[in-house]
C-alpha cells in the first residue's frame, strides 16, 4: 500500500474525531511542538495523531527529501527545467566553508559581494540621502519590502519605498513629496528585462533628471546581468550582481537585500543573514521527525493533499509582518502552484494550495467569520512574539497575544449546540426563537490550526522565519514530486500583454483577438480621451 493510501485512510478513519480529543493523550501537546532555538512549532491543533505523523513522514523520506536536501545544499543542478542549482542558502553561508557549482567555490564571489554591498550601503547611510526607493516586482520586490517593514524597529538609515506596478500610480504617488536630489534609486531585476520594472525605472530616471538629480550617482542595479545593467547606464562600481542559481523569490539575502541592507544597516543584516543560516544548519541535520521545515510541510500535505482543504490563512499576530501573506503567496504559489511533475507527467493530484492571509488582529474583524463558520474548512498558521518593541504598550500585546490564544482555541474547541442555546436563553429568548438564535451562534468546531511562537520580531528572528518556509516550500515541493524552482506559468501571459499592447494604443485593430477581449479593448477605447 503506497503511503498515499495509507494517509488516505487514516483521514476516512478520524475525519470525525474531535481534535480537543487527541489532548486526554498525556504529553499531546509537547509530542506535538518542536523547538528550534528560540523559536517554537505548535501543531498539537490538528487532526494529526502518532500514526498520521508516522505515514506522513515515511511519505517525505521516501519521496527522497533528505537526498534532495543534499543535494541542494552542495549544489547540484535541482531545478532540472532550467538546469541550474538552487542556492539561495549559499548567500547565508556566512561561515560555512566551501559550495561548489560545477566544481567552482561560490563563496568567495557571495562573500565579495557582500562585502561591496556594505561598503555600499554604509556610504548610502552616511551620504546625505533622506529616501531610497527599490524598483521591482515579484521577489525583487516582496522580499526586501516585507522585510523592511518587519525590521521598522532597527531603521537607522533613509526612508525606504517600493515601487512595483506599472501602474503609474504607483511610482506617480512614491516620487512625489521626494526630493530628487536626495534619493537613491535602485533598480532590482534579476532579469533586467521585466517590462513593469524597466517602465519604472526609465520613469524615475526622467523624473530625477528633471528634478536636478543626477542618475550617473544616484542610480543603482541589482542583477544577474552586467551588460543590461551598462546598456541602461548604471556606473558599474553602483552593480550588486548575483547567480542565476538564486531564483527571484528567494533573493533577498543578497543583493536584492540591499534596500533592507540600507534601512537596519549591515550589522543588523547580518544578524538576518545568521538567522536564516541557524534554520538551514537545523534543516540540513535534524531528523525529520524533529526538523521544523519538514514537520511545517507534513503538515501542510495533511491538510491539503489529504484532507482535500484547498487554502490556508497565514495570520501574523504580528503587524509588522503585515506584508508576510503576499510574501508567501510568492513563494509557496509560485514554487508549488505546479500540474506536472519532474518527469513532465501530469501530477496525480492537487498541488500547492492558495496561501492567503492577514495581520491579525485586523483579519478577526474583515474574513475570520468564514473561517469560524463558513461551510468550507481553512488551516490557520499563527505567528506571534512573545513579547512587542513597544515596552511603553505592552499592555497593547498582552491583548495581541490574548487574541491570538483565543482565535486558535475557539477554533478547535468551537460551541455546542446546547451552549449556544444556554447563551440565547440568558438574552431572553424562548421557544422556537431560542433554537433559532442558538443555532446560529453554534461554532463547529474542530478545525485545525499551528502556531509559531518567537521572542520577538528581531532581524535574527525574521531570518529564521523566512528560511523556514522557504525550506518548507522545498519539501512540499519534494513530496510533491514537482520543480518548486521555475515559473513558466507566468510566461503566457507576458507573452500575450506584450501583442496586445499594440492594439491597446490602437496601432493594431482587434481583429486578430477572440469577441470578448476586442470587445473589452472597444469598451476602453471609447472611454478614455
Ligand atoms: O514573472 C515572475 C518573475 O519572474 C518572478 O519569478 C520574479 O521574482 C519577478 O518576475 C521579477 O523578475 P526580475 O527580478 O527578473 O525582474
Amino acid at each position: 500500500m503506497t503511503h498515499w493510501k495509507t494517509l488516505a485512510d487514516l483521514y476516512q478513519q478520524t475525519a470525525d474525531r474531535p481534535i480537543d480529543a487527541l489532548f486526554q493523550t498525556p504529553n499531546r501537546a509537547s509530542d506535538f511542538a518542536v523547538q528550534v532555538g528560540d523559536m517554537f512549532f505548535d501543531y498539537s491543533k490538528t487532526n494529526i495523531d502518532d500514526a498520521t505523523r508516522d505515514a506522513l513522514l515515511a511519505l517525505a523520506r521516501d519521496a527522497g527529501v533528505e537526498d534532495m536536501r543534499e543535494a541542494m545544499f552542495t549544489g547540484a543542478p535541482i531545478n532540472s527545467t532550467e538546469n541550474r542549482a538552487v542556492l539561495h542558502t549559499a548567500l547565508r553561508n556566512l561561515d560555512g566553508g566551501p559550495v561548489e557549482v560545477d566544481g567552482e567555490d561560490v563563496m568567495p564571489e557571495v562573500l565579495g559581494t557582500l562585502a561591496a554591498m556594505r561598503t555600499y550601503a554604509q556610504k548610502i547611510r552616511s551620504g546625505g540621502y533622506t529616501d531610497v526607493i527599490n524598483i521591482g516586482i515579484g521577489g525583487s520586490d516582496l522580499g526586501p519590502a516585507m522585510a523592511v517593514r518587519a525590521l521598522a524597529p532597527y531603521h537607522d538609515g533613509p526612508r525606504c519605498h517600493f515601487v512595483s506596478n506599472v501602474d503609474g500610480a504607483d511610482i506617480g504617488d512614491t516620487l512625489r513629496g521626494l526630493d530628487a536630489k536626495t534619493t537613491l534609486v535602485i533598480v532590482a531585476s534579476k532579469t533586467f528585462t521585466t517590462i513593469e520594472t524597466m517602465t519604472n525605472a526609465r520613469t524615475a530616471r526622467a523624473w530625477m533628471k528633471d528634478h536636478g538629480g543626477d542618475p550617473v550617482v544616484q542610480f543603482a542595479a541589482l542583477s544577474t546581468s552586467a551588460e543590461k545593467t551598462a546598456e541602461f547606464g548604471i556606473d558599474p562600481d553602483h552593480v550588486f550582481g548575483f547567480a542565476d542559481w538564486v531564483g527571484g523569490r528567494y533573493s533577498v539575502w543578497g543583493p536584492i537585500g540591499l534596500s533592507l541592507m540600507i534601512a537596519i544597516g549591515p550589522k543588523a543584516f547580518d544578524a538576518f543573514l545568521r538567522g536564516g543560516q541557524a534554520m538551514d544548519t537545523h534543516f540540513r541535520t535534524a531528523d525529520l521527525h524533529e526538523n521544523m521545515p519538514v514537520l511545517l510541510a507534513l503538515v501542510g500535505i495533511w491538510h491539503n493533499q489529504i484532507c482535500g482543504h484547498s487554502t490556508r490563512a497565514v495570520l501574523p499576530y504580528d503587524e509588522r509582518l503585515g506584508m508576510l501573506p503576499s510574501y508567501l503567496q510568492q513563494l509557496e504559489m509560485e514554487s508549488n502552484g505546479k500540474g506536472v511533475q519532474r518527469d513532465g507527467s501530469d501530477s496525480p493530484r492537487h498541488t500547492g494550495p492558495v496561501v492567503w492571509g492577514a495581520a491579525g488582529t485586523n483579519g478577526q474583524h474583515a474574513f475570520y467569520q468564514l473561517i469560524h463558520q463558513g461551510t468550507r474548512v481553512i488551516p490557520c498558521e499563527f505567528l506571534l512574539a512573545a513579547q512587542g518593541h513597544e515596552d511603553e504598550l505592552a499592555h497593547h500585546h498582552q491583548l495581541l497575544v490574548a487574541n491570538c490564544l483565543a482565535q486558535s482555541q475557539a477554533l478547535m474547541q468551537g460551541r455546542s449546540l446546547d451552549e449556544a442555546r444556554e447563551i440565547a436563553a440568558a438574552k431572553g429568548f424562548l421557544g422556537d426563537a431560542l433554537e433559532r438564535q442558538a443555532r446560529h451562534r453554534v461554532f463547529k468546531g474542530n478545525r485545525p490550526s499551528t502556531t509559531l511562537l518567537y521572542p520577538l520580531l528581531d532581524p535574527f528572528t525574521l531570518g529564521q522565519i523566512i528560511a523556514l518556509y522557504e525550506h518548507r516550500v522545498f519539501v512540499e515541493g519534494i513530496i510533491l514530486d514537482i520543480v518548486s524552482f521555475d515559473q513558466w506559468g507566468v510566461e503566457l501571459g507576458k507573452e500575450l500583454a506584450t501583442s496586445l499592447q499594440p492594439v491597446v494604443e490602437g496601432r493594431e485593430d482587434t481583429s486578430q483577438q477572440d469577441a470578448s477581449t476586442a470587445q473589452l479593448v472597444d469598451f476602453i477605447h471609447r472611454h478614455r480621451d
